[in-house]
């Protein structure tokens, strides 16, 4: 084990900071910020990363002291699990936002984990949020019209979303700047691929014409296989400049840490998966940094 009980958290801390220092994503070597950049981590696939990236991309911009908002937008709540929130807790969670009429900054959780780090969680009753919308004529843009409210108090906004092209997803695209795809670099990764990019088109064509693409992520990369070689390779084929130059590698420590309710950055900075997701931060922070 990388971190002991007889590992004080400052300690972790300090160690957080060198490592940061060492990948060069602090504050003083950037230039201007585009305020409030709001990103759908999106991929209608269960099980590519989308939630391991929201907890650990959030995280590493929070270390960045970027001030980071990361809302979970799964009824399934592994992010919120994830950062060691409860989901049935006395806070709003996004169902009161969406379905109760309740402001975003309600249920805003400050200061999770990293002074720069805000969470908004996801509690069960969201599975059924999407039955209970469907007669709401502006549905699919509450999310948007919530994270306007906010928008200007946080640098990046990250939105996890379900294993599906529901009405979540598309709360979650309409509000978005960008979407992030996480694709993991495994056999049929690319296969579904054109049904979310269709979704993309649709709700760029319909609700929000200005939504990007940030990016493609490679996810649980291992650099042994032949296989994720030549995923990877087809990746950059097929999105070109798109694909982030981080890949995530795969790594144990990146699922152990969930159990524990901490990001891994805590959980064990030294970890291939904490310098992935540090590196990812940075490459985030270097394209919308310079001006
Ligand atoms: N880079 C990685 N290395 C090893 N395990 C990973 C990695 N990324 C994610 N996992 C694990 O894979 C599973 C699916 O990841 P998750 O982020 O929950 O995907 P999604 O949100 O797309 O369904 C989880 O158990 C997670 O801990
Ligand atoms: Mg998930």
């Amino acid at each position: 084990m990388a971190r002991g009980p007889h590992w004080s958290r400052s300690v972790v801390m300090t160690s957080i900071r060198y490592e940061v220092y060492a990948y060069g994503a602090c504050r003083y070597s950037e230039g201007r910020i585009d305020l409030g950049r709001v990103i759908a981590i999106a991929n209608q696939k269960g099980g590519v990363g989308k939630t391991t990236t929201a907890i650990n991309l959030g995280a590493s911009l929070a270390i960045a002291e970027r001030n980071t908002l990361v809302i979970d937008c799964d009824p399934q709540g592994n992010a919120t699990s994830g950062f060691g929130l409860r989901k049935d807790g006395d806070v709003p969670s996004v169902y009161d936002c969406l379905v109760n009429g309740q402001p975003l900054q309600a249920a805003v959780r400050p200061e999770v984990h990293f002074p720069c780090l805000s969470v908004v969680s996801a509690s069960r009753d969201l599975t059924g949020a999407e039955v209970e919308l469907i007669d709401r004529s502006d549905r699919q843009r509450i999310l948007g019209r919530k994270i306007e409210a906010l928008r200007d108090d946080f640098e990046y906004i990250l939105i996890d979303s379900p294993p599906s092209l529901g009405l979540l997803t598309l709360n979650a695209l309409a509000a978005a700047d960008a979407v992030l795809i996480p694709i993991q670099c495994e056999f049929y990764a690319l296969e579904g691929l054109s049904q979310l990019l269709n979704t993309v088109r649709l709700v760029q064509r319909s609700i929000n014409p200005g939504l990007e693409i940030e990016g493609v992520l490679l996810t649980m990369y291992d650099s042994r296989l032949n296989l994720a070689k030549q995923v990877a390779a087809e990746a950059r084929e097929y999105f070109g400049g798109k694909v982030f130059d981080t890949m995530i590698p795969r790594n144990i420590r990146l699922a152990e840490a969930p159990s524990f309710g901490e990001p891994i950055a805590l959980y064990d900075v030294l970890s291939s998966g904490a310098r992935g997701y540090l590196s990812l931060a940075r490459e985030l922070i270097d394209r919308h940094g310079s001006s």
